[in-house]
């Protein structure tokens, strides 16, 4: 726990009969030099009084929002404005749900809901409750949110089952929190280019050539380099996705538009991460009218040519000690074609993804990723996007310290 020291942390515990444990981890965080603010549900409050909590950390705990003593200052969301990290364990089912859900009805969903600090998730529940469908559909929609969920142990249960839902050991969460404060600042004054989502290439006004990325993978580096600290542009193609909150960013549809926006970008960035799926070619001719049926026939030629290399115009025109990240998608050895785009394009860093694994790649909200580089190859697990983008942003904030 190096690094909790003089940080504000808010340990926000809920109703399961794991709370008993975060007494110690409340104790421990508090004697390692942080500042512990507790915040409890009512159910917790059935468990553990929150005199316990108040004098381990020298701090009065809070549990009802509406007898907070400083609302003339907002107080219902002060906490977690303060917050240098919040977490939330032991976390019930229900106020999982309810974070995923975005209620706010009580101060441990209030103060997570007003919070743009890292938040950390640890479930504890009985094992039905935690393979229940709902369940797991509300922690991917967290994690999918850059929430980082600390997984539950499998073990004995207080229920007498055994299976997974135990909630996971003091340790473990102990260092999601220090990996969380430790990222908080790794890319504080830099600024970062982040490339997102597919081009769209015009055949006439409502036909176009496009491929399947859908910029989850880019998005998600966007925030946690926002998170760690970082000025971010994010330019992208077009996506379903909701573009994170304060990051700068620039919607492109082709090639060439996003060749321009990220050269126009290009003199400030300390790196620009190319996670965009850059369409190969256009149609030759794009048609300025719908082209249609009965003039075209049974058969439609579209002759394509090839597209700008946005990633050879990137390395070519920065500025020396500007980092270049590529990513690599590939049916095959996406390993083996990295380390060749690597050597050919002059990148610093090269993500390989193997996207014949239909776990892995476009559209899913995994991968399974290496990082290519002239330090050698680093094969990561099957991981959240979120997590992938977090480790890229871990690793890019390591070369930008050299
Ligand atoms: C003895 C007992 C133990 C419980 N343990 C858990 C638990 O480990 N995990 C869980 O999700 N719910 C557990 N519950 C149910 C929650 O307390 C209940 O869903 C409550 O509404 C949670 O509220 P909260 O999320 O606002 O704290 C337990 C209930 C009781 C009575």
């Amino acid at each position: 726990m190096e690094r909790v020291r003089g940080r504000f942390v808010v340990l926000a515990v809920t109703g399961s009969i794991a709370v008993y444990k975060m007494i110690d981890l409340a104790r421990r965080l508090t004697q390692a030099g942080a500042t512990v603010q507790v915040v409890m549900t009512r159910s917790a409050a059935e468990f553990v009084t929150p005199l316990t909590f108040q004098a381990l950390t020298y701090r009065p705990v809070e549990v009802e929002m509406f007898a907070m003593q400083d609302e003339h200052a907002a107080g219902h969301v002060a906490m977690g404005r303060q917050a240098d990290v919040v977490v939330v364990a032991p976390a019930t089912a229900h106020v999982i749900a309810r974070l995923a859900h975005g209620f706010s009805d009580d101060l441990v969903a209030t103060t997570v809901l007003a919070t743009d600090a890292p938040v950390i998730v640890a479930p504890a529940m009985e094992t039905h409750m935690w393979r229940n469908p709902a369940t797991q559909a509300n922690v991917a929609t967290l994690r999918a949110r850059g929430v980082r969920i600390v997984e539950p142990d499998v073990g004995p249960l207080a229920s007498g089952d055994i299976g997974p839902g135990r909630l996971a050991s003091l340790e473990r969460i102990a260092t999601a929190i220090d990996e969380a404060l430790g990222l908080a600042q790794a890319l504080a004054g830099r600024s970062i280019v982040v490339s997102a989502g597919p081009t769209v290439e015009a055949i006439d006004p409502v036909r176009f050539v496009s491929n399947r990325s859908s910029g989850k993978m880019g998005y998600a580096i966007a925030a946690a380099a926002r998170d760690a600290g970082a000025d971010v542009t994010l330019v992208t193609g077009p996506t379903a996705l909701v573009p994170p909150p304060g990051v700068r960013t620039f919607q492109v549809e082709s090639a060439d538009d996003m060749k321009d926006a990220i050269l126009a970008q290009l003199p400030r960035a300390d790196a620009v991460i190319m996670a965009a799926a850059v369409a190969d070619y256009r149609p030759i001719e794009r048609a300025t009218t719908k082209m249609k049926k009965k003039d075209l026939g049974s058969e439609m030629n579209v002759r394509l040519v090839e597209n700008p290399d946005v990633l050879r115009a990137i390395v070519a025109a920065r500025k020396p000690g500007t980092v270049v990240v590529g990513f690599k998608a590939e049916t095959g050895d996406a390993t083996a074609e990295a380390g060749r785009m690597l050597r050919e394009k002059k990148l610093d860093l090269v993500v390989a993804n193997d996207v014949a694994d239909p776990r892995s790649g476009f559209g899913s909200d995994e991968d399974r990723v290496a990082f290519v580089s002239a330090d050698g190859v680093e094969q990561l697990p099957l991981l959240a996007k979120t997590e992938v983008a977090r480790r890229l942003v871990e690793k890019l904030a390591e070369r930008l310290a050299r």
